[in-house]
């Protein structure tokens, strides 16, 4: 079971994104990723109310309050149950490996809990992420609408006194499924 008191590691400070780190996290997904096409995501999941969730959007600073690390969860649908989407996770290449992802995830997933989020899914790394306590979604009868490998296709309950929906999950446009 996760530490949900686990994510104040001293290096990183995490906290919501305002306006001035637009250009900063466009940054991190840059560098992080092989191509813009997560940066430009980010930018286009903001344009879109439905999905956008302005405290769900996370940063972890580093020391020197530069931006170390970026996590988002947008709105998403299983069938017609709100959940949330985890994407992208990044962290720059000079602070991976240090725990600045880790800090940043936990921290958004903490917002979550605190906002009476029920559900979080995540298409990822299966070594990654079951460390924050997502299983295969498959558990639940959670589907994507696309082929995927079964354990790539995660599901995180955050509230466990609701029924977990199953279904298809149904993104933001913007992801382009
Ligand atoms: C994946 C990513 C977000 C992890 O962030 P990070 O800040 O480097 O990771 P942390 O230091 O917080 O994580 C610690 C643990 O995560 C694991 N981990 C880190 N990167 C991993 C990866 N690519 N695959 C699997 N496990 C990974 C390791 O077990 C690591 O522990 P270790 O240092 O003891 O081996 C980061 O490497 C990244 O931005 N990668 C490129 C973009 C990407 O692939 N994003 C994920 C999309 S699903």
């Amino acid at each position: 079971m996760t530490d949900h008191a686990d994510h104040t590691d001293p290096r990183w400070t995490t906290r919501p994104e305002t306006p001035a780190d637009r250009a900063a996290v466009h940054g991190v997904n840059t560098a992080a990723f092989p191509t813009r096409a997560e940066a430009d995501l980010v930018d286009a999941l903001r344009a879109d109310p439905e999905a956008w969730l302005p405290e769900l959007s996370y940063v972890a600073e580093a020391p020197d309050r530069s931006l170390a690390a970026y996590a988002l969860l947008t709105r998403c649908r299983v069938d017609d149950a709100p959940a949330l989407a985890l994407a992208p996770v990044a962290t720059v290449p000079a602070y991976q490996r240090q725990g600045a992802g880790l800090a940043v995830v936990r921290a958004v997933l903490d917002a979550a809990r605190v906002r009476g989020e029920a559900l979080v899914l995540v298409l990822g790394h299966p070594e990654y992420y079951p460390r924050f306590g997502f299983g295969p979604a498959s558990r639940y009868g959670i589907r994507p609408g696309f082929e995927v490998p079964d354990e790539a296709m995660m599901a995180l309950v955050l509230d466990d006194s609701v029924p977990v929906p199953a279904g298809l999950i149904r993104y933001p446009a913007a992801f382009g499924v």
